[in-house]
């Protein structure tokens, strides 16, 4: 698949080839292997970094070539910023930053050494190896000339040099199965949808049966036998049969209840007989943001084996027009036995999640329930790219989504709920309608949701419209799918479920 970064650890010495990354902080102190290093190339760091106005700053790079006597190739100078006001993220931050800046290079070793204070340690190192291998992601199957990636550079082999290389190495076993996690999930937002269907993306999912997930795929007989309606609506304007697939991972103890997370995984949505215009169509590939999330999750609890048990569940659909294709003005029987006139087909993601939700409480008896979908424009003109907008019925569920956030980088944002506009979506001929008129979009969105939700369950839906794919380059991400929501879950069942 797509071109990865090769990460391991080593003993802090200076290296004698390839690429070394030295960091420095704001006055340009560096560590002592480093210190080193840059003495045997005399005065080159100081007058290179005057004349370049390099001053240190957090993610910022200065390169200079090794001198001959220095059998190096490069001196890569990384920036820390102020190590005095460290804030969340900035160890995977600098890791971005030195994939960044090695771009180009082959066999890159980067020393982790602080100019002063205590050493970097294990949990820190992992962090930065994390951001390297966020950083280093291409996707690049359908570039027939293989030179560039989305960095303009090919995969480096890192070593990254620490004083405990064993101590690293653990806690980068658990780091790589997130890192493995977020790619898997970026490779299923960036696929293109002639190569996604429901069917392909579900086979997808089958090898992670290898980490220990136990794998269950229902096709139409069973969804039908499961009465749900809502769901197979939106299916029925495809040529290609939906699925739905639960993933169980049973890391805790056997009587403890699962955390659930359900996705949208609309693998292309052109809007159905309510079609959409034909500008920027294409990014309805990535429909199945949620749904790639979920699975990503799924891949980092299994591999770095969680002690939680979690159940992922994504419903794969494809919203197309075609003489089977519903109608706006459509009654259809979701699962839970409520009807849903369907005013516009374009609505489609609550219908897939509405019979999930109904599917999950019945089922799996969750402790909680996450929700992530690509689920409305709304939510991006409210939050941009920055946040994920977040729904929930209960504070203290909401608060640690949103601690997870802080503490990861992936932001939420909580939206409001409340009778006002659950009132909106009420039907002149069904319980209710999908749509509940122009404005506030995306909440009426969460509160038809919220209509599949016992209100003894603690639930939050993301509505990642804005997060999971076409966000802005940052130092980790550089790729159109951004695998958003597989850190900030991983850390919400870390500080939350997980059983120490
Ligand atoms: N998948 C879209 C939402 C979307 C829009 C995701 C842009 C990512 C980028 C969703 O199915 C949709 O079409 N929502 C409609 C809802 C409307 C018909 C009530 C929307 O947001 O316009
Ligand atoms: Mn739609
Ligand atoms: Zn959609």
């Amino acid at each position: 698949m797509a071109d990865r970064a090769e990460i391991k650890f080593v003993k802090l010495t200076a290296p004698t080839s390839g690429t070394a990354v030295l960091l420095t902080d704001e006055k340009l102190k560096l560590g002592a292997v480093s210190a080193g290093l840059a003495n045997a190339a005399g005065d080159a760091f100081t007058r290179a970094a005057e004349a370049a106005k390099f001053k240190g700053k957090a993610a910022k790079s200065l390169q200079i070539l090794a001198p001959s006597g220095l059998a190096l190739d490069r001196l890569v100078f990384v920036g820390l910023g102020n190590l005095r006001k460290p804030a969340p993220g900035d160890w995977l931050k600098l890791g971005g930053a030195i994939a960044g800046a090695v771009a180009g290079g082959d066999e890159v070793t980067v020393l982790l050494e602080k100019p002063s204070g205590r050493a970097i340690t294990a949990d820190e190192a992992a962090e930065v190896a994390l951001g390297i291998a966020l950083r280093s992601y291409t996707f690049d199957r359908y570039k027939t000339k293989k030179t560039n990636g989305d960095n303009g550079a090919k995969p480096v082999r890192f070593a990254l040099a620490v004083p405990d290389a064993r101590a690293a190495g653990r806690a980068w076993n658990a780091a790589s199965a997130v890192a493995e996690g977020v790619h898997f999930a970026r490779d299923l937002v960036n696929e293109p949808a002639n190569a996604l269907g429901p069917v392909e993306f579900a086979e997808r999912l089958k090898p992670l049966s290898d980490l220990g997930v136990e794998m269950t795929v229902m096709g139409e007989p069973e969804l039908r036998k499961h009465k749900m309606g809502a769901l197979l609506g939106v299916a029925q304007g495809s040529e290609r049969p939906p699925r739905v697939v639960v993933m169980h991972w049973r890391g805790g103890r056997a009587k403890d209840q699962p955390v659930a997370f359900l996705g949208k995984g609309v693998v292309f949505d052109t809007g159905g007989i309510s079609i959409k215009p034909a500008a920027g169509m294409e990014d309805m590939k990535g429909d199945m943001g949620g749904a790639a999330a979920v699975s990503g999750l799924m891949r980092a609890l299994a591999g770095r084996k969680a002690k939680v048990n979690a159940v992922g569940i994504v419903g794969l659909v494809e919203n197309m027009p075609d003489g089977k294709a519903q109608r706006p003005g459509d009654i259809v029987t979701s699962m839970s036995g409520q009807t849903v006139e369907v005013i516009n087909t374009d609505a489609e993601g609550r219908l897939v999640l509405c019979d999930l939700l109904t599917y999950v409480q019945k089922h799996e008896k969750p402790a909680a329930i996450v929700d992530l979908a690509t689920l409305t424009g709304a939510i991006i003109v409210a939050l941009g790219n920055h946040n994920a907008g977040m729904f929930s019925n209960n504070d203290a569920f909401s608060a640690a989504l949103t601690k997870a956030g802080k503490e990861t980088g992936e932001h939420v944002w909580r939206m409001p709920l409340g009778p006002d506009y659950d009132k909106l979506l009420d039907s002149k001929f069904a319980d209710m309608k999908n749509v509940g008129g122009r404005w506030a979009g995306a909440i009426t969105a969460a509160q038809f949701l919220q209509r599949f939700v016992e209100d003894n369950v603690p639930w939050a839906h993301l509505d990642v419209a804005g997060t999971a794919m076409g966000s802005p380059a940052s130092e980790t991400n550089r790729s159109w799918g951004s695998g958003w929501g597989v850190r900030l879950l991983d850390q919400l069942v870390r500080a939350k479920y997980e059983k120490k």
